[in-house]
């Protein structure tokens, strides 16, 4: 059996949402070198200790070992990507892309047991790549994700030693942003569910770690001509923090990823040591306003140039982060958010991926 899947490379975090399945699951996209661990107690589940070995021919080094995720996220060599990577060629995000398919497969024990011991799943998926990158790299991106690769999990409580052959049939890349939209104008159906934004014209930021995308959405199609991107993100703010905060306690943290999930669940106290104790929301506050404001000029430059616009929504994990202080910096303007903007995107890869096997819709 084929599974129809949406996946949503992303520079913070790959998600994933197969088709029937209504919870997207998400795993960082952080990697470290892996080797045999010490094994003090075992985590209680898979997801928190994702520990691979990865073969396939869109690598540049085979049969390596990572740990990824979870796993790398307090690790002292573990790599998160920078605004110079490119996510369509990009090793890391492909790691973490195929250990979250192979895993996808094993947990909803649908993967069908070929030779031996190996697993088998069948993927067709939806992807994405920034409105910048789209032109340039969607082929060269396509042809990395296609074929037959193996991830075999290793001290993976519930998955060790098992194998996994993934093998991606098709896959649709769109545009990030846009295919959020088409999530929100349609059904799971892909009827039509909000007219406004399927027959309107319809701006969009999408707030993302390390790439904001404007796309102008047009009766579902992009305009070629105003959408547009930065290369600028939600990381660029969180590593100023960091270093700030370095600077400021001596306190290092390990990753950006631990940092947002902090700003994530408002804990702004940091634990130093010889009990000490500092609130750092000080310091976020300043920089998330001058995030916010940086936002809100893109924006206006954005609604101005192509003043057909009828709203302007604000999505992707930033937005999230982002929310109250983009509001204090617009003003009077309206913009639109919505509940869920980091994984808007993954559900519309879906609906593409389901769309474009039907024929039937052009996005
Ligand atoms: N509710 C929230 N509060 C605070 N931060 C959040 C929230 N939701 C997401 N974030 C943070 O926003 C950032 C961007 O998340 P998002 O998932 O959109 O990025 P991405 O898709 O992985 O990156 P990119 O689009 O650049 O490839 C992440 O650092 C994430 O941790
Ligand atoms: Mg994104």
């Amino acid at each position: 059996m084929i599974k129809l899947a949406g996946i949503d490379i992303g520079n913070d975090s790959i998600k994933l949402v197969v088709d029937g399945s209504k919870e997207p699951f998400m795993i960082p996209n952080i990697i470290a070198p892996g080797y045999e661990r010490h094994i003090l107690q075992e985590e209680d589940s898979a997801w928190k200790a994702l520990d691979v070995v990865i073969y396939s021919p869109s690598l540049s080094q085979r049969n390596q070992r990572y740990f990824v995720g979870q796993l790398a996220l307090e690790h002292e060599d573990n790599l998160e990507l920078e605004d110079t990577d490119n996510k369509a060629l990009s090793d890391q995000s492909l790691i973490v892309a195929l250990t979250a398919l192979a895993y996808q497969g094993l947990v909803s024990q649908t993967a069908a047991s070929g030779y031996g011991q190996t697993d088998e799943v069948e993927y067709t998926i939806g992807t994405g790549l920034p409105v910048r990158a789209f032109a340039k790299y969607h082929q060269p991106f396509e042809q990395r994700l296609l074929g037959e690769h193996e991830v075999t999990f290793l001290s993976t409580p519930q998955l060790r030693n098992r194998k996994v052959k993934v093998i991606v049939r098709k896959a649709a890349i769109s545009i990030e942003g846009a295919a959020a939209m088409f999530h929100l104008a349609t059904h799971d159906s892909l009827q039509v569910k909000d007219e406004e934004i399927y027959s309107g014209i319809i701006g969009v930021c999408e707030i993302g770690a390390l790439t904001t995308d404007f796309p102008v959405i047009k009766r579902m199609a992009i305009d070629n001509h105003f959408s547009h991107g930065e290369q600028i993100g939600i990381a660029t703010y969180l590593d100023a923090i960091i270093r700030d905060v370095e600077d400021a306690y001596g306190y290092v943290f390990p990753s950006r990823a631990k940092l947002a999930a902090r700003v994530k669940n408002r804990q702004y106290t940091i634990q130093l040591p010889g009990e000490g104790q500092v609130d750092i929301r000080a310091i976020v506050d300043q920089h998330f306003r001058r995030a916010a404001v940086r936002m809100v000029e893109m924006i206006k430059k954005r609604w101005r140039k192509c003043p057909d616009i009828q709203c302007f929504y604000v999505i992707g994990g930033g937005a999230a982060a982002l929310k109250p202080y983009i509001l204090d910096a617009a003003g009077p303007m309206k913009l639109r958010f919505t509940n869920d903007s980091e994984f808007l995107n993954v559900q519309g890869y879906l609906k593409v991926a389901k769309s474009r096997l039907n024929q039937a819709v052009p996005v």
